[in-house]
C-alpha cells in the first residue's frame, strides 16, 4: 500500500518546464524554431542562438506574444568560444541559472558542382569544407556543452542537454537515393562524409556528457530525427519513402514531443539514451 510516489510532482505537470532557461543553437532554422516553440509552450524560456539578429528578434517577439514567456536571443557563432563564454555569463546575470541546452545547429552541407566534378564526393571533398562542417556540428556542440553545460551543472536543480544527431548517425547514407540518371559517376552527388561523421560523433559526446555531470543531475540524451519533407523532388521522395516503414518523411513538428520529454521531469531517469525518431527507418 505504498500510495503514489510524488517525487516528480503532479503527473499532469510532468512535462512543464516553467521558468527554465533553455539554450537552443541554430534556433531560427527549420527544426530550431520547433524546439523553441515547444519550450515556450511548456513555460520554459527559450534562448535563441543563431547568426542573424533580425531573424532572432522577430522570432523571439513571436514566441513572447504567443506564449507569454520572456523569449530572448542573440547572435552567437557557436564556433567562437569567446562569444559563447560572453553569452553564457550574460544569461547567468540575466536569469540566474540555465536548465537546458539543445545542440541543434549544423551545416546542412550542400556542395555545388563545378568543373564537371562533384565536390560532395569523398574523392573531391575539400578539406576546408570538412573543417567548416566539423567546426559547426561537432566543435560547436562541444563548446556549448563546455560553457552552457557547465552552467547547468552549477544549477542546483541540474538540467538536460539534448544533442540533435540524425538517423544518419545510426546508419550510412544510401547514396543510391541521390543518383541522377545521365550523370557520369564523378558527377553524382552524395551525402557528404561530414554529415555521417558529425552525427555519429555526437553520440559519443552524448555518452560522455551523460556520465560526466550525472552526479550534478545533468542528463544528456541524443535525438536522431529522420528526414523532413521539405520540397524534395518526387522521384527522390518515392525512393526514400520505400525505405521507411511508415512510408513517409517527417513533418517538422513531429519531434516536439520528444524534445519536451527529454527536457522535462517526464524523462527524469533517461540519461545517455540515443532515440531514433525516424518512422522506423533504422529498424529496417
Ligand atoms: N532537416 C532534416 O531533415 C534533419 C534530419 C535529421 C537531422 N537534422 C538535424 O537537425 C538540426 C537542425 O536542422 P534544420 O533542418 O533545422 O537545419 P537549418 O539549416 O534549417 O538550421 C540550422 C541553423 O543553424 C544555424 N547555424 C549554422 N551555423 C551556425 C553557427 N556557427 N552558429 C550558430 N548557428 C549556426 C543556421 O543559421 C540555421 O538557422 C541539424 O543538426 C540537422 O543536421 C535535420
Amino acid at each position: 500500500m505504498g500510495g503514489f510516489n510524488n517525487r516528480i510532482g503532479p503527473l499532469n505537470q510532468l512535462f512543464r518546464i516553467d521558468g527554465q532557461v533553455v539554450v537552443i543553437t541554430g534556433a531560427t532554422g527549420l527544426l530550431g524554431r520547433k524546439h523553441a516553440e515547444v519550450v515556450a509552450a511548456y513555460g520554459g524560456i527559450p534562448v535563441l542562438l543563431d547568426l542573424n539578429q533580425a531573424n532572432i528578434d522577430a522570432f523571439a517577439s513571436e514566441l513572447e506574444e504567443k506564449y507569454n514567456v520572456p523569449a530572448t536571443g542573440m547572435v552567437v557563432d557557436i564556433t567562437n568560444e569567446t562569444s559563447i563564454e560572453e553569452n553564457c555569463a550574460l544569461l547567468i546575470k540575466k536569469f540566474g541559472a540555465i536548465s537546458g541546452l539543445i545542440n541543434n545547429a549544423a551545416n546542412n552541407p550542400k556542395v555545388e558542382d563545378s568543373d564537371g566534378k562533384n565536390f560532395s564526393r569523398l574523392e573531391n571533398f575539400p578539406l576546408d569544407i570538412w573543417n567548416q562542417d566539423i567546426a559547426v556540428g561537432l566543435t560547436g556542440a562541444f563548446l556549448c556543452a563546455k560553457h552552457y553545460g557547465n552552467a547547468i551543472a552549477e544549477n542546483p536543480a541540474g538540467g538536460s542537454i539534448i544533442n540533435i544527431s540524425s538517423d544518419l548517425g545510426l546508419i550510412a547514407p544510401d547514396q543510391r537515393l541521390y543518383m541522377k540518371e545521365g550523370l557520369a559517376a564523378d558527377q553524382q552527388a552524395v551525402k557528404p562524409v561530414t554529415y555521417s561523421v558529425v552525427k555519429t560523433a555526437l553520440l559519443g559526446l552524448t555518452r560522455y556528457l551523460a556520465t560526466y555531470w550525472a552526479d550534478k543531475n545533468v542528463r544528456c540524451n541524443a535525438l536522431c530525427p529522420g528526414g523532413i519533407e521539405n520540397g524534395q523532388d518526387s522521384a527522390f521522395l518515392a525512393e526514400l519513402h520505400s525505405r521507411i516503414p511508415m512510408g513517409r518523411m517527417a513533418n517538422a513538428d513531429e519531434y516536439q514531443g520528444v524534445i519536451i520529454f527529454m527536457l522535462s521531469q517526464a524523462s527524469v531517469y533517461l540519461n545517455g539514451a540515443v532515440i531514433p525518431v525516424d518512422g522506423g527507418r533504422t529498424a529496417w
